[in-house]
């Protein structure tokens, strides 16, 4: 999956492209380390400031996913002048620059290129304390892991893009994409947890393989408790699902076992490739219910004990119904 080039071996350069992580961590002093990330895609929606945002919160929760801060921001802009009103564009810049102000961030530049289409995000700097990186890398046997927004956004965009999704749908798929993991990092640190990722690209399933890969670990997910869009389920019967959600179950599946139990839709809906998805984090199973605590007074409603980390191992995955005790 990682087609880059390792990086060079400097002594304080924490985090770089041998664990396919989601940002790169350089320390510079004993109690600061440099997180820096880069982020940018083609349209979700069609509405101009909504997009903006939901392109802001994806490239801001990289930061996070490492439990970091954002502190500045950089706007990436592919667009089309000659085809898109001018308007378009400061709607685009708007929403992303909403979604750095409510991080705390600030904007301080970017760059554009005139292209045939949009494309937007973000290049983000943060810090952490050196001691308090979290990687993909750290899971441990006993860990809960816990996710913290719904699996369904990349059906329920496709859905969108074939303008079958009711204005409420859309609206909710909105507010799950443009929602920051910003709460969700601040109390995954406060409680000290294992390892972190967010969901993107590769489904609940790709990147929980990731982290059990790059922890020599071995994970159960429970399906029947992993939090769904509920309207994601009725189009993903019609066969409704993205290119990306099926390449990622064909591809992943040489490491997943699913139990009979378990359908085929509801393994695509695991698979399921998803815009500015929930953190993914894998936490010492005795501070699960503080964690869940945290994340439900922080207004984090749809996070959920979705597996476990069971063993030692090469990074399988089995995905059962529900937990066996
Ligand atoms: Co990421
Ligand atoms: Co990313
Ligand atoms: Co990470």
């Amino acid at each position: 999956m990682c087609l880059l080039p390792r990086s060079d071996q400097d002594p304080n350069l924490l985090v770089g492209l041998d664990t396919c992580d989601d940002a790169g961590v350089y320390k510079l002093t004993a109690d600061m380390a440099l997180i820096q990330t880069v982020d940018f895609f083609t349209p979700v929606v069609d509405d101009p400031y909504t997009y903006g945002q939901i392109a802001a919160a994806n490239s801001l929760s990289d930061v996070y996913a490492m439990g970091g801060r954002p502190l500045t921001a950089m706007n990436i802009i592919c667009f089309p002048v000659d085809k898109l009103e001018l308007s378009v564009l400061a709607e685009i810049l708007k929403g992303g620059a909403d979604k750095i102000r409510e991080a705390g961030a600030v904007l301080v530049g970017g760059h554009s290129v005139e292209d045939n289409e949009p494309k937007y995000g973000l290049s983000v700097t943060g810090i952490i304390h050196p001691d308090k990186v979290l990687t993909n890398a750290g899971a441990q046997p006993g860990d809960a892991l816990i996710l913290t927004k719904p699996l369904g956004i990349g059906i329920i965009t496709t859905a969108i893009k074939g303008e079958l999704a009711s204005q409420e749908e859309i609206a909710i798929a909105v507010g799950v994409m443009a929602a920051l993991n910003k709460d969700a990092a601040e109390a995954m640190q406060e409680v000290g947890v294992n390892s972190c990722t967010d969901v993107t690209g590769f489904g609940l399933l790709g990147h929980s393989v990731e982290m059990a890969r790059g922890s020599g670990v071995t994970m159960t997910l429970y399906s029947s408790a992993v939090p769904v869009l509920e309207p994601a389920r009725g189009y993903a019967d019609m066969g409704i699902v993205p290119v990306g959600t099926r390449s990622n179950l064909k591809y992943f599946n040489k490491f997943v076992e699913f139990a009979p139990d378990v359908s085929e839709l509801e393994q695509l809906i695991l698979a399921d490739a998803i815009t500015s998805g929930g953190l993914l984090i894998s936490v010492p199973w005795e501070k699960s219910g503080l964690l869940m605590e945290k994340l439900k007074a922080r207004g984090v409603k749809d996070a959920s004990v979705v597996g476990e980390v069971s063993g030692k191992g090469d990074g399988r995955i089995r995905v059962v119904k529900e937990r066996e005790i």
